[in-house]
């Protein structure tokens, strides 16, 4: 067969034949009936996809049910198919999952590219931009609180998971619902439900539906606790809507119409091209950043906390440079949450996209309608790219600069919209704690598990820390 193969090569293409076929991105066999579902759903994804990369290339190609899904691994290909190639890239696959909880596919993370969606997508981001004048302030007094309630444990080893994620989800609401914000409790159960949403969303059990259709028939209690909490999430969400106009016109909205006061919240601007909001877009965005800026922020400041105790010197090191500037948020602060956000990104394989159009990736065809996996954890531990890709060195960012190899937020026109809110989060959040706090193990040598699992936000595996407040 070699000789054949040799000779075959030496010929040259049959005569009258010349056309090559086109050349295919290369990727390991598909299994029967299963295709590439079990590389996707695989426990610890991220990881094994990468590991997957560094045999086949950083584009890669999977077979599901009759498609393609091309994995990208690398920050060139990554930056190639969402930045240079963004209007061919930016499309959302349709999803049975997505329309069970995004009220019909009316969701701005989940949808498709559409007119409604670019509405959406528009009157999100410049309500974010509104919102940004009084995001100091919030930041500044969500930080505070935060330490109130660490010094509350007076140094016991405590899991601080639910703290940060309710402080996350507390900021989202002080940010949309202004002066009107719901209480403590509601927001603190309001906390619970998203992070068990997005804890039964990651599972294999829930996920495997949309790649294995004809699993749908049979029974599902994950699919239908989720699908509980959702309720739950819709109704936190109404009540506030609900409120909010009966609040507008208290404070002298008045009328038949219900108003909004379009000055505290996020409320869509009327003015905004092609009109306000439908009331399920509406809905669906302010859903959308509860989503997705509770737990991924509360799961890189968990992480960074859990890299801290393993090099606690990076930790002296921040607090003696905020104690020389106390506003100063680059320096090695900076670097810790730069070096977090690359170790762990909490979104490790983004959001999948969909080849609106027939594109090509890499020099290598992509067919229309295609489903693409942005690695960002691999991309991030490439190590043609990074020294050391698996150490937490927050010093690298002191050396080298971020550059453009570091993508935890994707790019392009699908880019995450609260990446300026989250940065400014982790910075105040973390500054605020390690300026009041000594980070300490629950006991001597007792250090968090940094392994990686499966899940659509990567969370540090559960630990406990000890929260030894310093002398002001
Ligand atoms: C989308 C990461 C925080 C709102 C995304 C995507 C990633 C990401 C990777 C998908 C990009 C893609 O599809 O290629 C992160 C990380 C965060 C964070 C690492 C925190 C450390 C936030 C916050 C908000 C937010 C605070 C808002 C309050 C969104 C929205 C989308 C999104 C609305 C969907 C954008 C679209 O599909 O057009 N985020 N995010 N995220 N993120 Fe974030």
């Amino acid at each position: 067969l070699l000789a054949l193969a040799a000779w075959r090569r030496l010929r040259g293409p049959p005569e009258g034949g010349g056309r090559t076929p086109p050349r295919a991105l290369p990727g390991p066999p598909a299994l029967p009936l299963l295709g590439g579902a079990p590389h996707l759903l695989h426990p610890a994804a991220p990881r094994h996809l990468g590991a997957l990369a560094r045999r086949y290339g950083p584009a890669l190609r999977l077979r599901l049910g009759g498609g393609d899904v091309v994995v990208l691994s690398s920050v060139e290909t990554i930056r190639e198919a969402f930045g240079r190639r963004w209007g061919a890239c930016a499309g959302r696959p349709p999803s049975y999952l997505a329309g069970l909880v995004s009220r019909g596919g009316q969701d701005l993370a989940l949808g498709d590219v559409s007119p409604g969606w670019r509405r959406q997508r528009r009157a999100t981001r410049d309500a974010l931009v509104r919102a940004q004048r009084r995001l100091d302030a919030i930041l500044e007094r969500q930080a505070q609180a935060l330490c109130q309630d660490f010094r509350r444990y007076r140094g016991a080893p405590v899991d601080v998971a639910e703290d940060f994620a309710f402080r996350t989800c507390s900021t989202i609401c002080s940010l949309i619902f202004g002066h009107l914000m719901p209480p403590e409790a509601e927001v603190r159960d309001f906390t619970r439900c998203i992070m068990g949403l997005l804890e039964l969303w990651g599972r294999a059990s829930v996920r495997v539906l949309d790649l294995l259709p004809p699993l749908r028939v049979l029974p599902n209690p994950t699919l239908r606790e989720l699908l509980r909490l959702v309720e739950r999430r819709d109704a936190f969400v109404q009540a506030q809507l609900q409120r909010h106009e009966v609040g507008a016109q208290a404070s002298g909205g008045g009328g038949q119409v219900p108003r909004r006061d379009p000055g505290v919240g996020l409320w869509p601007d009327p003015g905004i091209r092609g009109g306000p909001l439908g009331p399920d877009r509406l809905h669906m965005a302010l859903v959308d950043l509860f989503i997705g800026g509770t737990e991924t922020t509360a799961a890189a400041l968990g992480w960074a906390v859990a890299f801290l105790l393993h090099r606690p010197e990076v930790a002296a090191g921040v607090r003696a440079q905020l104690a020389e500037e106390p506003g100063g948020h680059r320096g090695l602060l900076g670097a810790t949450v730069s070096e977090t956000l690359r170790l762990r990104p909490p979104a490790p394989l983004a959001l999948p996209h969909r080849a609106c159009t027939h594109t090509s990736i890499a020099g290598v065809p992509v067919p229309r309608n295609s489903l693409l996996i942005p690695n960002l954890f691999a991309a991030h531990h490439d190590p043609d790219k990074w020294h050391r890709p698996e150490d937490f060195l927050p010093e690298r960012f002191l050396e080298e600069g971020p550059g453009r190899a570091l993508v935890p937020f994707g790019c392009g026109a699908r880019a995450c919209l609260g990446e300026g809110l989250a940065r400014a989060e982790l910075l105040v959040f973390l500054g605020h704690i390690l300026r009041n706090f000594r980070l300490e193990p629950p006991a001597p040598g007792v250090l968090p598990s940094l392994e990686v699992t499966a899940g659509t936000v990567l969370r540090c595996p559960p630990f406990r820390v000890r929260l030894i407040a310093l002398e002001p």
